[in-house]
Protein backbone atom coordinates (compact mmCIF):
# COMPACT_ATOMS: atom_id res chain seq x y z
CA UNK A 1 0.00 0.00 0.00
CA UNK A 2 2.63 2.98 0.99
CA UNK A 3 4.62 1.18 -1.96
CA UNK A 4 2.34 2.14 -4.20
CA UNK A 5 1.44 5.62 -2.75
CA UNK A 6 5.04 6.24 -2.77
CA UNK A 7 5.13 5.45 -6.83
CA UNK A 8 1.92 7.50 -7.38
CA UNK A 9 3.55 10.35 -5.82
CA UNK A 10 6.80 10.12 -7.22
CA UNK A 11 4.96 10.17 -11.17
CA UNK A 12 2.91 13.49 -9.97
CA UNK A 13 6.29 14.93 -9.07
CA UNK A 14 7.53 13.85 -12.29
CA UNK A 15 4.83 14.93 -14.51
CA UNK A 16 4.78 18.19 -12.36
CA UNK A 17 8.86 18.28 -13.30
CA UNK A 18 8.43 17.27 -17.10
CA UNK A 19 7.31 20.70 -18.62
CA UNK A 20 10.12 22.58 -16.87
CA UNK A 21 12.72 20.23 -18.03
CA UNK A 22 11.44 20.35 -21.63
CA UNK A 23 11.37 24.06 -21.52
CA UNK A 24 15.09 24.31 -20.26
CA UNK A 25 17.59 24.35 -22.74
CA UNK A 26 19.53 21.11 -22.81
CA UNK A 27 22.62 20.77 -21.21
CA UNK A 28 25.28 17.87 -20.24
CA UNK A 29 25.73 18.95 -17.09
CA UNK A 30 23.36 19.45 -14.17
CA UNK A 31 23.86 22.76 -12.96
CA UNK A 32 24.15 23.69 -9.23
CA UNK A 33 20.90 25.26 -9.19
CA UNK A 34 19.12 22.43 -11.05
CA UNK A 35 20.99 20.16 -8.13
CA UNK A 36 19.41 21.95 -5.44
CA UNK A 37 16.18 22.33 -7.10
CA UNK A 38 16.01 18.27 -7.07
CA UNK A 39 17.15 17.89 -4.12
CA UNK A 40 14.26 20.57 -2.70
CA UNK A 41 12.07 18.27 -4.71
CA UNK A 42 13.30 15.09 -3.06
CA UNK A 43 12.85 16.52 0.30
CA UNK A 44 9.61 17.81 -0.38
CA UNK A 45 8.49 14.56 -2.12
CA UNK A 46 10.17 12.51 1.22
CA UNK A 47 8.41 14.58 3.69
CA UNK A 48 4.92 14.14 1.54
CA UNK A 49 5.39 10.56 1.94
CA UNK A 50 6.25 10.56 5.31
CA UNK A 51 2.85 12.60 6.05
CA UNK A 52 0.81 10.33 3.76
CA UNK A 53 2.36 7.15 6.20
CA UNK A 54 1.67 8.85 9.35
CA UNK A 55 -2.09 9.76 7.54
CA UNK A 56 -2.35 5.95 6.66
CA UNK A 57 -1.49 4.55 10.36
CA UNK A 58 -3.93 7.00 11.44
CA UNK A 59 -6.19 5.99 9.53
CA UNK A 60 -5.76 2.62 10.40
CA UNK A 61 -6.15 3.12 14.25
CA UNK A 62 -9.46 4.90 13.74
CA UNK A 63 -10.33 2.23 11.34
CA UNK A 64 -9.86 -0.34 14.41
CA UNK A 65 -11.55 2.04 16.93
CA UNK A 66 -14.77 2.24 14.46
CA UNK A 67 -15.12 -1.47 14.47
CA UNK A 68 -14.89 -1.84 17.82
CA UNK A 69 -17.30 1.20 18.60
CA UNK A 70 -19.40 -0.37 15.72
CA UNK A 71 -19.06 -3.74 18.03
CA UNK A 72 -20.21 -2.46 21.15
CA UNK A 73 -22.80 -0.58 19.65
CA UNK A 74 -24.39 -4.29 18.32
CA UNK A 75 -23.84 -5.30 21.60
CA UNK A 76 -25.55 -2.94 22.69
CA UNK A 77 -28.58 -3.06 20.64
CA UNK A 78 -29.14 -6.46 21.46
CA UNK A 79 -29.00 -5.80 25.30
CA UNK A 80 -31.71 -3.09 24.43
CA UNK A 81 -33.31 -5.28 22.48
CA UNK A 82 -33.35 -7.78 25.55
CA UNK A 83 -34.13 -5.30 28.03
CA UNK A 84 -37.16 -4.45 25.82
CA UNK A 85 -38.74 -7.95 25.94
CA UNK A 86 -38.69 -8.50 29.53
CA UNK A 87 -39.74 -5.16 30.05
CA UNK A 88 -42.52 -6.18 27.70
CA UNK A 89 -43.09 -9.59 29.72
CA UNK A 90 -43.07 -7.47 32.54
CA UNK A 91 -45.78 -5.55 31.61
CA UNK A 92 -48.04 -8.48 30.46
CA UNK A 93 -47.22 -10.00 34.12
CA UNK A 94 -48.55 -7.16 35.71
CA UNK A 95 -51.72 -7.13 33.22
CA UNK A 96 -51.94 -10.85 34.34
CA UNK A 97 -51.98 -10.16 38.12
CA UNK A 98 -54.32 -7.29 37.72
CA UNK A 99 -56.90 -9.17 35.70
CA UNK A 100 -56.84 -12.52 38.55
CA UNK A 101 -57.08 -9.78 41.23
CA UNK A 102 -59.85 -8.01 39.66
CA UNK A 103 -61.62 -11.24 39.51
CA UNK A 104 -60.21 -12.63 42.81
CA UNK A 105 -63.37 -12.24 45.34
CA UNK A 106 -63.33 -10.07 48.03
CA UNK A 107 -65.00 -11.42 51.66
CA UNK A 108 -64.75 -9.93 54.88
CA UNK A 109 -67.34 -9.38 57.64
CA UNK A 110 -67.44 -8.31 61.32
CA UNK A 111 -70.98 -7.99 63.39
CA UNK A 112 -71.57 -8.02 66.84
CA UNK A 113 -74.50 -9.70 68.72
CA UNK A 114 -76.42 -6.41 69.85
CA UNK A 115 -78.54 -7.84 72.18
CA UNK A 116 -78.37 -4.83 74.46
CA UNK A 117 -77.74 -7.40 77.43
CA UNK A 118 -78.54 -11.19 77.97
CA UNK A 119 -80.03 -13.62 75.33
CA UNK A 120 -81.44 -16.24 76.87
CA UNK A 121 -80.62 -18.91 78.30
CA UNK A 122 -82.18 -20.59 75.39
CA UNK A 123 -84.67 -23.87 75.50
CA UNK A 124 -82.87 -24.88 72.33
CA UNK A 125 -79.39 -24.52 70.19
CA UNK A 126 -80.02 -21.27 68.57
CA UNK A 127 -77.67 -20.11 65.66
CA UNK A 128 -76.71 -16.49 66.97
CA UNK A 129 -78.00 -13.40 64.53
CA UNK A 130 -75.43 -10.83 64.99
CA UNK A 131 -76.83 -8.01 63.91
CA UNK A 132 -75.12 -4.93 64.50
CA UNK A 133 -72.86 -5.50 61.52
CA UNK A 134 -69.79 -3.63 60.99
CA UNK A 135 -68.40 -4.44 57.60
CA UNK A 136 -69.70 -7.12 54.91
CA UNK A 137 -67.67 -6.82 51.78
CA UNK A 138 -68.77 -9.63 49.38
CA UNK A 139 -72.46 -9.74 51.36
CA UNK A 140 -71.13 -13.23 52.24
CA UNK A 141 -72.45 -13.21 55.98
CA UNK A 142 -76.46 -12.50 56.08
CA UNK A 143 -77.15 -10.18 58.90
CA UNK A 144 -81.20 -11.70 59.39
CA UNK A 145 -80.19 -15.22 60.04
CA UNK A 146 -76.43 -15.24 61.42
CA UNK A 147 -75.48 -17.39 58.37
CA UNK A 148 -71.81 -17.14 56.27
CA UNK A 149 -71.90 -19.15 52.87
CA UNK A 150 -68.70 -19.14 51.56
CA UNK A 151 -68.99 -17.74 47.52
CA UNK A 152 -65.63 -19.49 46.69
CA UNK A 153 -63.79 -22.43 47.64
CA UNK A 154 -60.64 -21.17 49.46
CA UNK A 155 -58.92 -20.67 52.88
CA UNK A 156 -60.93 -18.52 55.83
CA UNK A 157 -60.58 -17.49 59.09
CA UNK A 158 -62.88 -16.86 61.37
CA UNK A 159 -63.03 -15.62 65.20
CA UNK A 160 -65.92 -15.19 67.62
CA UNK A 161 -65.75 -13.69 71.11
CA UNK A 162 -68.06 -13.31 74.11
CA UNK A 163 -68.63 -11.65 77.55
CA UNK A 164 -70.97 -13.03 79.93
CA UNK A 165 -72.16 -13.67 83.99
CA UNK A 166 -71.56 -17.39 84.70
CA UNK A 167 -74.43 -17.58 86.41
CA UNK A 168 -75.69 -19.67 83.82
CA UNK A 169 -73.78 -22.12 81.60
CA UNK A 170 -72.45 -20.44 78.12
CA UNK A 171 -71.35 -22.74 75.33
CA UNK A 172 -70.85 -21.54 71.89
CA UNK A 173 -69.82 -23.88 68.66
CA UNK A 174 -68.76 -23.13 65.45
CA UNK A 175 -70.73 -24.78 62.83
CA UNK A 176 -69.94 -25.77 59.42
CA UNK A 177 -72.91 -27.35 58.00
CA UNK A 178 -74.64 -28.79 60.84
CA UNK A 179 -71.04 -29.92 61.71
CA UNK A 180 -69.46 -28.40 64.95
CA UNK A 181 -65.96 -27.32 64.23
CA UNK A 182 -64.51 -25.33 67.74
CA UNK A 183 -65.94 -24.48 70.67
CA UNK A 184 -65.82 -21.64 73.29
CA UNK A 185 -67.75 -21.39 76.57
CA UNK A 186 -67.89 -21.93 80.41
CA UNK A 187 -70.16 -23.43 83.08
CA UNK A 188 -72.16 -22.14 85.59
CA UNK A 189 -71.05 -20.76 88.68
CA UNK A 190 -72.44 -20.48 91.94
CA UNK A 191 -70.34 -16.86 92.82
CA UNK A 192 -71.90 -15.43 88.56
CA UNK A 193 -68.56 -13.97 88.14
CA UNK A 194 -68.56 -12.20 84.39
CA UNK A 195 -66.26 -14.14 82.02
CA UNK A 196 -64.55 -14.30 78.87
CA UNK A 197 -63.84 -16.26 76.06
CA UNK A 198 -64.15 -17.18 72.48
CA UNK A 199 -61.77 -19.08 69.62
CA UNK A 200 -60.85 -18.69 66.16
CA UNK A 201 -59.58 -20.93 63.42
CA UNK A 202 -58.92 -21.77 59.92
CA UNK A 203 -61.17 -23.09 57.50
CA UNK A 204 -60.87 -24.94 54.09
CA UNK A 205 -64.30 -24.44 52.59
CA UNK A 206 -66.04 -25.31 49.09
CA UNK A 207 -67.98 -23.03 47.25
CA UNK A 208 -71.04 -22.93 49.35
CA UNK A 209 -70.53 -23.94 52.61
CA UNK A 210 -72.17 -22.59 55.83
CA UNK A 211 -70.40 -21.00 58.94
CA UNK A 212 -72.33 -19.80 61.70
CA UNK A 213 -72.10 -19.67 65.62
CA UNK A 214 -74.75 -21.46 67.57
CA UNK A 215 -75.76 -21.26 71.69
CA UNK A 216 -76.13 -24.46 73.02
CA UNK A 217 -79.56 -25.31 74.83
CA UNK A 218 -79.79 -24.05 78.59
CA UNK A 219 -76.68 -21.71 77.77
CA UNK A 220 -76.68 -17.65 77.83
CA UNK A 221 -74.60 -14.74 76.53
CA UNK A 222 -74.50 -10.99 76.51
CA UNK A 223 -73.77 -8.56 74.50
CA UNK A 224 -72.97 -4.60 74.76
CA UNK A 225 -70.60 -2.35 73.69
CA UNK A 226 -69.64 -4.68 71.11
CA UNK A 227 -68.44 -7.35 73.54
CA UNK A 228 -69.95 -10.42 71.54
CA UNK A 229 -68.50 -10.40 68.20
CA UNK A 230 -67.82 -13.02 64.92
CA UNK A 231 -65.60 -12.28 62.29
CA UNK A 232 -64.54 -14.13 59.17
CA UNK A 233 -62.71 -13.57 56.02
CA UNK A 234 -61.56 -15.03 52.84
CA UNK A 235 -57.31 -15.60 52.97
CA UNK A 236 -56.91 -16.75 49.29
CA UNK A 237 -58.97 -18.73 46.41
CA UNK A 238 -58.48 -22.26 46.49
C1 LIG B 1 -70.60 -0.87 68.42
O1 LIG B 1 -70.71 -0.88 67.04
C2 LIG B 1 -71.47 0.18 66.48
C3 LIG B 1 -71.41 0.04 64.99
O2 LIG B 1 -71.91 -1.14 64.55
C4 LIG B 1 -70.95 1.53 66.87
O3 LIG B 1 -71.79 2.51 66.41
C5 LIG B 1 -70.79 1.60 68.35
O4 LIG B 1 -70.15 2.82 68.69
C6 LIG B 1 -69.98 0.47 68.87
N1 LIG B 1 -69.89 0.53 70.30
C7 LIG B 1 -68.75 0.56 70.96
C8 LIG B 1 -68.80 0.71 72.44
O5 LIG B 1 -67.70 0.49 70.39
Amino acid sequence: MRVTIAVLLLLYKCLIFAPNAATEPVSSELSTKDDNFLQNNIKELTSALQIFTDLLQELGAAKKKLQATETRLNALETSQQKLMSRLANSEAQIEKVKMENKDKPKVAFSAALGSNGFFGPVNVDSTLVYKNVFMNVGNAYQQTTGIFTAPVRGAYYFSFFYHCSTSHKTWLYMYRNGKKEALAGQHSTQQGTPANGGNGLMLLLQKGDQVYIVLQKDSWIWDEENVTVFNGFLIDVM
